[in-house]
């Protein structure tokens, strides 16, 4: 299963990154500088759209084939003014001293961790005080309570059909109660994108300064 959705990753993706995605993780990333760590990184398709003021990223992706892609990657986007350190620790248990990074990232994997809470734990950890967090999840839909229920319907094919995703995750919510506060949050429709994985969140939290 894990070979088989890293292989289909990216051509699954391609219409829904033209359409909007590849747009909004260029908006969620563009104010970040200095030391980054990004949780399931995947394929590593954030990877182009990281500003020069990153000077050090840390990728991180627990599954061998997603990370055998992610190392090819970021071999490609490494520069001399840019490290690119690739690791596979799962974010629930982050192999990092605490207050070490200025930001951390996470984009369409807060529906696929197997423990939120926990995972905003540890980002939180990490992170040092006033340090950020880029978030896009698609998320459970709020707005329409029929497209919820079928959120909920699908929800165990899909699980079991996208290596573990859930459709019903009150992402934004989870972030609040790890202790962030949301600075910038846009709610939107990923277009080409199945009805059900539609409702997205993104946008900026930070940790407490002290
Ligand atoms: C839908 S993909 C998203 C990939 C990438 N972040 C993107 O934006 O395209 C979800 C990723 O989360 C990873 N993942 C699953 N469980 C994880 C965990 N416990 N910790 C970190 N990453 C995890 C998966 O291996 C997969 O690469």
């Amino acid at each position: 299963m894990g070979l088989l959705f890293a292989l289909g990753y990216d051509p699954f993706l391609r219409r829904t990154e033209e359409a909007c995605l590849a747009e909004w993780r260029r908006e969620v990333l563009a104010d970040l500088s200095g030391d980054v760590l990004e949780i399931g990184a995947g394929t590593g398709a954030n990877l182009r759209h990281y500003p020069d003021a990153v000077t050090r990223l840390t990728v991180s992706e627990p599954d061998a084939h997603m990370r055998r892609r992610l190392e090819e990657a970021a071999r490609a986007a490494t520069t001399p003014a840019r490290t690119i350190v690739v690791s596979d620790a799962p974010s629930e248990a982050l192999p990092f001293e605490a207050a070490t990074f200025d930001a951390a990232v996470s984009t369409l994997v807060l529906c696929t961790v197997a423990h939120p809470d926990r995972t905003l734990a540890e980002i939180a950890r990490v992170l040092r005080p006033g340090g950020r967090l880029a978030f896009l999840e698609h998320v459970a839909s709020d707005t329409d309570p029929s497209r919820l229920a079928w959120q909920r319907r699908i929800e165990p094919v899909w699980k079991w059909l996208a290596d573990g995703c859930r459709l019903t995750r009150h992402t934004r919510e989870a972030i609040v109660r790890a202790g962030f506060t949301i600075e910038r949050e846009v709610r939107a429709s990923m277009r080409k994108a199945p009805p059900w994985v539609r409702p997205t969140v993104r946008g900026i939290a930070r940790k407490a300064s002290a």
